[in-house]
C-alpha cells in the first residue's frame, strides 16, 4: 500500500523498561522529523508496535493488533513493528501479515525514518541486523522534557544464556554503553527536569566501561559518579543478575545517599536442581548470602525479584523449595510467571514440561505469599517519614502520585505540592499496591 507521508505517530510498547525507554527514543525521533504524537492509534497515519516476545503468545497478540489498526473506511495508517518479535519472528511477520510496512529489530530502530521513507513508496522494509555499532550514536539527542523520573538505557543484551530465555536472541550480546555517553544523557535528562533515573540493562550491574581518566569501572562506579550531578535525587538501577553483583556494587548500597533503597535481584526458582537446568549459575545459598550482605550495608533495603513457575521436570518438592526461599527473603515485592516455552531455547526442547493445572496451582500459591510479604511490607510503613517523588496526578482532584524510596506507589493528598516536587511525607495507610500519605514539607 502507497502511504503519504505520515503526520501523527503513536508508539505502543509492551514489556520491559528497556522496551519502554527505546519506545521513548523512536517517539523522540519521529518528533525530531516533524512529526506530532497522537494520543491513540486511532489518530495516527504511522503506528509503531514496540513488542515483546518474552512470554506466553506474545506473537499471537501483535497479530491480532495489526488486524484492529483497520479502520472502518477500510483504510489504514503505516503499521511498525518493533521490539523483540520483529527480532525473532521478522520473516514470518513479513509472511503472515501483509499490512505490516516496516519490520524493525531493537538494535536496528535508529533507522526508522529511513525505513518510514522507503515504506511511502509501497515498498516493505525490514531491518532485524545486529550491527556491532551502536544505535545510541544515531539517536537525537535526549528531548528535553518535564519527566521527574526517567529511564536511561545503560547495557543491552545478554550473555548468560537461561535456558528458558530469549533474550540472548532478541537483544543479542552483552553491550556496555560508553561512560561519557550515559554521564551525558544523565546531564540532559537532568536539565530537562528529571530528578530520578533509573539505569537500565538486561543484566545492568554487568555494566562496564572506562572512566573519564581511563580507569576501568563498574556499575557501582558509574552509580557514584551520577550520583555527583547537582539536581538528580535519586538513582536507581534494573534487572541485575546475582553473579554480577559485586563487593563495590554492595558497598554502595550503604555508601551513596542518592542510591534508593530498592534492589530487583531475581532467582527464578529455590532449587538447586532447577536453577542448574536453568543455567542460573547460581545457588540458592549464594543468592542468599548475596541478600544478607546487602542487608547488612542496608537494613532498611526493599528486595524484589523474579519467579518461574513449572520449569520442565519441577517437582511438587521442588516448587516448596521455592516458597521457602521466598519465606527466607521476605520479598517486598515481586514478579511471578508461570513458565513459557520459547522457541528456539534449550528449555522448550526439554522433557518433563509441566501441564498447564499444575502451573496455575503453583502460581497461585506463590502469588499467595507474595502478596501477602507485599502487604506486610507496605503496612510497616505505616507512620513512617520518607520522601516522595510526585511524578503525576491521581484520580481524585489534588491528589499526586509518586515513589517513596522503596518503589512503592504513594497518593499524597496535597494540592500545595506539584508535579517534579519532592516531598517529605510520613505514610497514614498503606493497601496492598499503594501507599496514602500526608505532606509534611515540601522540600524533602
Ligand atoms: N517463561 C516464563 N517466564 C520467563 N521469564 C523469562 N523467560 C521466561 C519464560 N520463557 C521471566 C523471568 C525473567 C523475567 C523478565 O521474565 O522471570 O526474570
Ligand atoms: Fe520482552 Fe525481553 Fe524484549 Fe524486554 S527484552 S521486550 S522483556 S523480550
Amino acid at each position: 500500500m502507497n502511504h503519504s507521508s505520515p503526520k501523527k505517530y503513536h508508539v505502543k510498547s509492551f514489556g520491559c523498561q528497556m522496551n519502554v525507554y527505546d519506545g521513548e527514543r523512536m517517539a523522540e525521533m519521529m518528533a525530531a522529523q516533524g512529526l506530532s504524537a497522537a494520543d491513540s492509534a486511532d489518530d495516527a497515519d504511522l503506528v509503531i508496535l514496540n513488542t515483546c516476545h518474552i512470554r506466553e503468545k506474545a506473537a499471537e497478540k501483535v497479530y491480532s493488533d495489526i488486524g484492529r489498526l483497520k479502520r472502518e473506511d477500510g483504510s489504514r495508517p503505516m503499521i511498525a513493528v518493533a521490539g523483540c518479535v520483529a527480532q525473532a519472528e521478522g520473516g514470518e511477520i513479513a509472511r503472515r501479515a501483509p499490512t505490516v510496512d516496516i519490520v524493525v529489530g531493537p538494535q536496528a530502530y535508529h533507522r526508522l525514518p529511513e525505513l518510514v521513507e522507503q515504506a511511502k513508496g509501497g515498498k516493505r522494509a525490514l531491518d532485524t541486523d545486529m550491527p556491532a555499532i551502536s544505535k545510541f550514536d544515531h539517536l537525537p539527542a535526549r528531548a528535553k522534557q518535564a519527566r521527574p523520573g526517567a529511564f536511561l538505557t545503560v547495557q543491552e543484551g545478554c550473555d548468560k544464556f537461561c535456558t528458558y530465555c530469549v533474550v540472548p536472541y532478541t537483544r543479542g550480546a552483552e553491550i556496555s554503553r560508553p561512560w561519557g555517553d550515559i554521564v551525558r544523557e544523565a546531564h540532559a535528562l537532568v536539565e530537562g527536569g528529571t530528578r530520578e533515573i533509573t539505569l537500565l540493562g538486561q543484566n545492568v550491574n554487568a555494566w562496564t566501561g572506562d572512566d573519564e581518566a581511563g580507569r576501568g569501572q563498574g556499575l557501582d562506579g558509574l552509580i557514584r559518579a551520577l550520583a555527583k550531578i547537582d539536581g538528580l535525587e535519586r538513582i536507581r538501577y534494573t534487572t541485575s543478575h546475582p553473579n554480577d553483583m559485586s563487593d563495590g556494587l554492595i558497598a554502595a548500597h550503604g555508601e551513596v545517599d542518592k542510591l534508593m533503597p530498592f534492589l530487583h535481584l531475581p532467582v527464578q526458582a529455590g532449587s538447586d536442581r532447577v536453577l542448574k537446568a536453568m543455567n542460573r549459575s547460581h545457588t540458592v545459598e549464594s543468592y542468599l548470602k548475596l541478600i544478607e550482605r546487602v542487608r547488612a550495608v542496608r537494613p532498611d533495603i526493599a528486595i524484589s525479584g523474579d519467579f518461574i513457575v513449572g520449569f520442565p521436570g519441577e517437582s511438587d518438592a521442588e516448587f516448596e523449595e521455592t516458597l521457602g526461599l521466598v519465606r527466607d527473603v521476605d520479598y517486598a515485592m515481586a514478579y511471578s510467571f508461570k513458565y513459557s516455552p520459547r522457541p528456539g531455547t534449550p528449555a522448550a526442547d526439554m522433557d518433563g514440561q509441566i501441564s498447564a493445572n499444575v502451573m496455575d496451582e503453583r502460581l497461585q500459591r506463590l502469588q499467595n505469599l507474595l502478596n501477602e510479604q507485599q502487604a506486610r511490607f507496605n503496612a510497616a510503613t505505616v507512620g513512617r517519614q520518607c520522601a516522595v517523588l510526585l511524578e503525576r496526578t491521581g484520580k481524585l482532584p489534588g491528589q499526586l502520585i509518586g515513589k517513596s524510596p522503596w518503589l512503592q506507589s504513594v497518593i499524597v493528598n496535597d494540592s500545595a505540592a506539584a508535579i517534579g516536587d519532592l516531598v517529605h511525607v510520613e505514610i497514614a495507610s498503606a493497601g496492598p499496591n499503594s501507599l496514602i500519605a500526608n505532606l509534611i514539607r515540601k522540600a524533602a
